[in-house]
């Protein structure tokens, strides 16, 4: 692709040096498991997150599946969960044992549609699980209130949010607990499979922490059922690079995301995303809406744009969930988005040259 739908090479340019000094004193000491660096990296994302704790894991999918166990969803559970998100979301509940009870999303900002939670919660339900997609926070101010009513937890899932904020307030900071994923091509991403669960409450902490190693608070001694799940001492030194530049690599997303409404304001047939009143967004991902989008998607790969559909098959069609029976037109917002959807290249570095001709192939490609 000419023009990539992220750059990780760009971006691993202004690092590299810093990466490669870090990396040379872990190999050095050989202190390959947890260490220095991961603590370091957990208590620089936990202040960058605005909270107490950050307990770094293995990736996203863990991260979110030991949140919610660790606040004490289990089998015979239900977590409330999008149809609309990448199925990490839905299977870190299913891996906890429980049932994920899918909701549709709003048709305007695609994130979860709070009169479904209503609906959705039940004498089962333990826990709501809002996705923080494309770069946006779902409504937490509106959500926290039906969960508290109810007694169940709210675990964000805020992998594709480092450092969205709502109403000012930090991703991953809301709920009794959050998971992130600090997949390469994330905001804040690693260079392989990482993750980290937030939270405030203490107790959560700890048991996240013990569920990571083994089930195990004190070597060789392991009173439950763990994981081995941590963040790689290597990847930290990676995140440490990062994290200090995400804020003004966030602002590039930003001007980024500004310059694409600019040059796509007279695009026909283009649906343009929306920002949420109160968010602060970091543009993740850019997702246009279009007719035909397949068409419209090769025809732009042809023309060497990187674009990409985040993400084709809700959730509640994918064969991993048919034993809870959906069918298609059970959630016709996440349906539509998943036919009309399609992701711009759209990263820090991106050029503005780059972002001309990406609107350019895409008015030769919509005809
Ligand atoms: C919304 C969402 N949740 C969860 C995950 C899972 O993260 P990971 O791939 O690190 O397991 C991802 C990213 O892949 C994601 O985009």
């Amino acid at each position: 692709m000419r023009i990539p739908l992220v750059d990780l090479a760009a971006q691993h340019r202004e690092v590299e040096d810093e990466v490669r000094q870090g990396w040379d004193e872990v190999l050095g000491n050989t202190s390959f498991i947890l260490g220095q660096h991961v603590a370091a990296f957990e208590e620089e994302f936990a202040r960058f997150s605005g909270v107490e704790h950050c307990i770094g894991v293995g990736n996203g999918t863990d991260a979110l599946e030991l949140a919610l166990r660790a606040v004490g969803v289990g089998p015979g559970d239900e977590v409330v969960v999008p149809a609309n998100t990448f199925i990490a979301s839905a299977l870190a509940v299913s891996r906890t044992g429980a049932r994920p009870v899918f909701v549709d999303s709003d048709p305007v900002h695609h994130l979860i549609d709070v009169e479904q939670v209503k609906g959705a919660i039940g004498d089962r339900t333990k826990a709501i699980l809002p996705v923080h997609l494309y770069g946006q926070m779902a409504e937490m101010e509106r959500l926290l209130p039906l969960a508290e009513e109810a007694g169940v937890a709210v675990v964000e899932d805020a992998a594709q949010c480092q450092g969205a904020t709502r109403n000012g307030q930090p991703a991953g900071s809301f709920g009794v607990a959050a998971g992130t994923s600090f997949y390469p091509g994330k905001n804040l991403g690693a260079y392989g499979d990482a993750g980290a669960v937030l939270t405030n409450d203490d107790e959560v902490c700890t048991r996240v922490r013990s569920l990571r190693a083994y089930g195990s608070e004190q070597k060789y001694h392991h009173p439950e059922l763990g994981f081995n799940s941590r963040l790689d001492t290597l990847q930290a030194v990676v995140l440490r690079a990062k994290l200090s530049r995400l804020a003004r690599w966030n602002a590039q997303r930003v001007e980024a995301a500004l310059r694409y409404e600019a040059l796509l304001e007279d695009v026909e047939r283009v649906v343009l995303p929306q920002t949420l009143a109160g968010n602060g967004h970091v543009w993740h991902l850019y997702v246009i809406r279009v007719p035909e989008r397949d068409r419209v998607l090769k025809a732009l790969n042809d023309g060497g744009v990187g674009a990409g559909i985040h993400y084709p098959v809700p959730c509640h069609l994918q064969g991993a969930f048919s034993e809870l029976g959906h069918v298609n037109g059970d959630f016709p917002v996440a349906e539509r988005a998943a036919e009309e959807i399609l992701s711009l290249p759209l990263f820090p570095q991106i050029t503005e040259e780059q972002q001309v001709t990406v609107v350019a192939e895409l008015r030769k490609a919509l005809g």
